[in-house]
């Protein structure tokens, strides 16, 4: 179940993401408490974690308090899911992505969407006007990844107990991702114009601790940073 309103238009309608993101997930608990669905997957994200978290290496287990509506949303999210996992035994699992990046969907009004625009900018103009300061570090994670990861987590029959589990793969910042581009595209240049993303970029993790995701069920990224900026050149058909 995939439905949300993502980080950034939630800022700009907090009642209506409220509403959709609680909304879907009551219908699909729902379903599944009622038998007709018999094992459910529900995202959350890093924007669970808030500005007093601690931002390296962040914990599975930690100080989590949110400050946008998209996170508040998904904490609550969490709960629910543990709540309906507890009392009624509906088979939930969940995982706290990170930014994801993909070539073959247009980004959706998140915090990350630097990461996947700039590639379209570096192919159509060498250029990209960058929303998030130069150094500010998010963790990302390639589609692929998050996709196999997603598969991975619904495969054991049980696990532990309901986690949403925290899910790592790679970390850079504007200008690092700008630096892995000009590897391939010399001529790109980047310019850095922070707006109202930045103050919600700041408030989450630079990394992120997912060692029980890799005990319980057996996660592991494949894809870095320099094979990812390569797949997605490929992917919108720039030769490199
Ligand atoms: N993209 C990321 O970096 C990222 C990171 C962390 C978590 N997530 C979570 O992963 C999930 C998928 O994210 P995404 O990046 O694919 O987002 P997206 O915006 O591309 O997709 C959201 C989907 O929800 C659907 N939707 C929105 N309003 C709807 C409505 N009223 N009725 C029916 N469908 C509706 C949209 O059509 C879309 O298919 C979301 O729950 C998001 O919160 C995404």
């Amino acid at each position: 179940m995939m439905v949300a309103i993502l980080s950034v238009i939630a800022e700009q309608n907090p009642l209506k993401a409220w509403e959709l993101n609680m909304n879907s997930l009551f219908n699909i608990l729902e379903l599944a408490k009622s038998g007709y669905i018999k094992r459910l997957f529900w995202p959350s994200s890093i924007a669970v974690f808030g500005p007093d978290t601690p931002k390296e290496m962040t914990p599975q287990d930690t100080v989590i308090k949110p400050s946008t509506v998209y996170g508040i949303s998904k904490l609550a999210g969490e709960n629910w899911c543990s709540y309906y996992s507890n009392k009624y035994g509906v088979d939930v699992r969940s995982i706290r992505y990170p930014g994801l990046i993909s070539y073959k969907t247009t980004p959706g009004g998140g915090t990350t969407d630097y990461a996947v625009e700039i590639f379209y900018e570096a192919i159509k103009r060498k250029s990209y006007n960058c929303f998030l300061e130069k150094d500010t570090v998010l963790p990302m994670m390639y589609m692929d990844d998050a996709i196999n990861a997603t598969i991975g987590i619904m495969q054991p029959e049980s696990l532990p107990s309901y986690i949403s589990y925290n899910l790592g793969a790679f970390s850079f910042s504007p200008h690092e991702l700008a630096e892995a581009i000009k590897n391939k595209i010399p001529e790109f240049t980047i310019s850095y114009n922070p707006d109202a993303r930045q103050e919600i970029a700041r408030t989450w993790p630079q990394s992120i601790d997912d060692s029980m995701a890799r005990n319980d069920w057996g996660w592991e990224p494949t894809v870095g940073l320099e094979e990812m900026v390569d797949v997605m050149l490929q992917g919108l058909h720039y030769n490199i």
